[in-house]
């Protein structure tokens, strides 16, 4: 019997440590890349420009945004307890919420820095003082507060009785839907009012600012900076398109199908691992010295 359950028992533990290992990698890696990004962004001189405000900024809510799912999933793997309280459920769930809100505008934010920057370069000092930026990044963490509080409230004041299993790797609104008894009609109502707002919106800023910016680089005299800023540009557009995508499709499909926990994935933890890398590490390539001279004085 003891011979029996040994080997049963190591390969469990062999397959949380393997999930377990990954997941404190990506954790560990979010952390220390965005905290140097804060860093360098607020102590270095040469990059005190909205660009590296808004970067820095954003590093700071991605530090936020993923120590609400991941630090609990950590623990429930590593404890092998699958259990969440009904009140740490809806802190997590409030908080993913509140949090998710600001990733989506301040995305949308700096798409519409760039194209600001690079397309009407004469007004971007004008148009992006220090003001505004301050103005932007408050209102972008703040504005979806009460509405997402509210939601939150709404989603835990239907009653639970039955089931109260989640299919989930942490409590996320349509999970919840799922197990919860009465009428889901006024939820499924505001979360496509909220996809809406803070996703759809957003999303289509983006899409409409590189659209802008890629017409622009495409005027650019040297091959070399097209190709840079073009190939920059592209790997926004998908790190973007597959954040928003994830919580396009998450949120605005009724019925939730079982892509959902890889779906949920995307946008808690592997775009944000690669946002602040791809945005820091090739923002600057976007457009050059040189080119940015002759972009305004093009456009003169
Ligand atoms: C980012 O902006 C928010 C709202 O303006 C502010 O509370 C927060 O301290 C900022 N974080 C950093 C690291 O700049």
């Amino acid at each position: 019997m003891e011979n029996y359950s040994i080997p049963t028992e190591f390969i469990l533990l062999g397959i949380t440590r393997f999930l377990f290992g990954i997941f404190l990698l990506i954790y560990l890696s979010i952390l220390i890349g965005n905290g140097l990004i804060i860093v360098i962004t607020k102590v270095d001189p040469n990059l005190q420009t909205p660009m590296y405000f808004f970067l820095g900024n954003f590093s700071f809510l991605e530090i936020c945004y993923t120590s609400v799912t991941l630090p609990r999933m950590l623990i429930n793997i590593w404890t092998e307890n699958r259990t969440i309280s009904f009140l740490a459920c809806a802190i997590q769930l409030g908080f993913l919420l509140i949090l998710g809100a600001p990733e989506c505008l301040l995305l949308g934010v700096m798409a519409y820095d760039r194209y600001v920057a690079i397309c009407k370069p004469l007004y971007y000092p004008l148009i992006m003082n220090h003001k505004v930026c301050i103005k932007l990044a408050v209102g972008s963490w703040t504005i979806g507060i009460p509405i997402q509080i509210l939601q939150t409230y709404q989603v835990f004041s239907l009653p639970f009785y039955g089931s109260n299993k989640l299919n989930h790797i942490f409590c996320d609104l349509r999970p919840l839907l799922k197990v919860a008894c009465g009428d889901t009609f006024a939820n499924e109502l505001s979360i496509y009012a909220v996809a809406m707002v803070f996703g759809m919106l957003p999303f289509l800023l983006i899409l409409w600012s590189y659209i802008k910016i890629i017409s622009t680089i495409l005027k650019l005299p040297s091959t070399e900076g097209r190709y840079k800023a073009f190939s920059t540009c592209s790997s926004h557009v998908i790190v973007v398109g597959l954040f928003f995508g994830s919580i396009i499709i998450t949120y605005l499909q009724p019925k939730s199908k079982g892509t959902d926990k890889i779906l949920a994935l995307f946008y808690t933890i592997i775009t944000p691992m690669f946002n602040p890398l791809i945005y820091s590490l090739r923002n600057k390539d976007v457009i050059t010295e040189k080119d940015f001279i002759f972009i305004s004085y093009f456009k003169t």
